[in-house]
């Protein structure tokens, strides 16, 4: 007989995350959850017991990245006797439910970005192989109330998440479908949160929502204020001791209001990078998507922006070939790239989501239009970046080393503006790389590609916590 005082054996998660940094910070937060069960994390699908499709559904090429994935695992776990529990999280699970497990019968679990704190229940209920399987259901309140407050930290930067969902209905999107109505946290479980990430060593916080700037959570308990915005919020986070570096990501043009502009000159915490999606610069194809701003409104933000902090990096994403976009309409993109220079952005197709008012709109482009638009606005954005990143050579910029670089001796770490930078540590340099993460230290730029810069180490500003 075995002794029950015997610990548990460890089993291994395997979770694969696709999509956006909602989903790099769900993962964490099931990580969390399974932790007291006896999951470990593991590195492959190969050594795990359970694995976890974290899945995105914004466009339909990441959907079909989830089928292939589960056709490969259905493999895995019939070499292995039936002995591994597939999970489907995320927004592929919300969005289409049962019909994962029809197309799939390998899958075992499917469940809803709103359901994650019941995992170690269905993963119990699934071994027992009885009840529900399927746990799509809206229930955000209770989701942010039965997550643990605090988290195990990985590194000196970190997401924290403080709204969830969108009330915005862009006519392409499937976000207010997939992710349910817009909630924002209260400020004094965000509070805690931000302190325990600070005490475990994190330097940079990143406020997350899918719509951040809409954040309108409740104030501080004793103060009797009315809801907090992102803008006091932002200034209440740079409080927190240890916390040098704040940022917030994804932004909608509506919700950019002067508070939080004037923060980006007042807070020095407040990191220049801005991450302002705006999809088009044609007023046509604003309006069918139902963005609820012109392109003259958005230039306007912009100038508002960097009156507040002159060297703010500006970042969006785009789509072209959304239905009816005309070459006029298109060329309106590019005129409104030119004019506002961005330092990085994201560009796309446009693909039809069952279930969205656009997917039934006349006008539906072909591939090969969309297709050449995007090059030709990807040529125009990549030049753009590069120029932003050549912008820093000969500069001193402040850096937070995250870990080792590609070659031996060297440093990896961030920049203001978002930037990947890589530096050489001096050979008499005493310490090791791995007691400088954490530290702030001044990179002089020798050189920038489009996706990094590359410098020396000037002098170490701060020692590491
Ligand atoms: N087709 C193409 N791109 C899309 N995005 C969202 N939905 C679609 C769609 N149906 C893009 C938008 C958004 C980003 C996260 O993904 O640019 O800002
Ligand atoms: Fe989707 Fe629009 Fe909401 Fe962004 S603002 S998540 S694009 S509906």
């Amino acid at each position: 007989m075995t002794d029950p005082r015997e610990p548990k054996q460890a089993k291994g998660v395997f979770i694969k995350t696709y999509g956006c940094q909602m989903n790099v910070y769900d993962s964490e937060r099931m990580r969390d959850v399974l932790r007291p069960l006896g999951y470990a994390p593991v590195e492959s699908a190969d050594e795990a017991d359970l694995v976890v499709l974290n899945t995105c559904h914004i466009r339909e090429k990441a959907t079909e990245k989830v089928y292939s994935e589960l056709g490969q695992l259905k493999l895995t776990k019939q070499a292995r006797g039936g002995n591994l529990t597939i999970a489907v999280a995320g927004c592929v699970a919300q969005a289409e439910g049962a019909e994962i497990m029809r197309r799939q019968p390998a899958v075992d679990l499917v469940l809803g970005p709103q359901s994650y704190h019941k995992l170690p229940e269905m993963i119990a209920r699934a071994s027992r192989a009885v009840g529900d399987r399927l746990e799509t259901e809206f229930e955000t309140l209770e989701k942010f109330d039965a997550l643990p407050k605090t988290r195990e930290a990985d590194g000196p930067t970190a997401f924290l998440s403080v709204q969830e969902g969108c009330d915005k209905f862009c006519t392409f999107c499937v976000v207010p479908y997939t992710r349910g109505a817009e909630l924002s946290r209260p400020v004094d479980d965000i509070t805690m949160e931000g302190r325990s990430l600070a005490a475990q060593g994190v330097r940079e916080i990143t406020l997350l929502g899918q719509n951040v700037n809409a954040y309108h959570g409740a104030a501080p308990a004793l103060t009797n204020e009315a809801d907090w915005t992102l803008g006091q919020l932002v200034r209440h986070i740079a409080k927190i001791g240890g916390i040098e570096r704040i940022r917030y990501t994804t932004s909608h043009p509506r919700d950019m209001d002067d508070d939080l502009i004037a923060a980006h000159g007042e807070v020095p915490e407040m990191m220049p990078f801005l991450h302002l999606p705006v999809q088009s610069g044609s007023d046509n194809i604003l309006k069918a998507m139902n963005r609820g701003h012109t392109a003259d409104e958005y230039r306007e933000i912009i100038r508002k922006v960097r009156d507040a902090r002159p060297d703010i990096a500006i970042a969006s994403d785009f789509i072209v070939g959304f239905p009816g976009e005309s070459d006029a309409d298109f060329e309106a993109t590019m005129q409104l790239v030119r004019d506002v220079d961005y330092a990085i952005a994201y560009s796309f197709k446009y693909s039809a989501r069952p279930g969205t008012p656009a997917a039934e709109m006349f006008g539906q482009m072909p591939e090969e239009v969309k297709d050449a638009r995007l090059q030709q606005l990807q040529q125009l954005l990549r030049e753009q970046q590069i120029a932003f990143n050549r912008s820093k050579i000969g500069q001193t910029v402040p850096v937070l080393i995250t870990g080792k670089g590609r070659n031996p001796g060297q440093a990896h770490g961030r920049s203001p503006w978002l930037q990947a930078v890589h530096f050489e540590l001096p050979h008499d340099q005493a310490m090791t790389i791995a007691d400088l993460v954490g530290s702030i230290v001044d990179v002089r730029v020798i050189d920038a590609s489009l996706n990094s810069l590359s410098g020396e180490l000037v002098k170490v500003r701060e020692a590491a916590l």
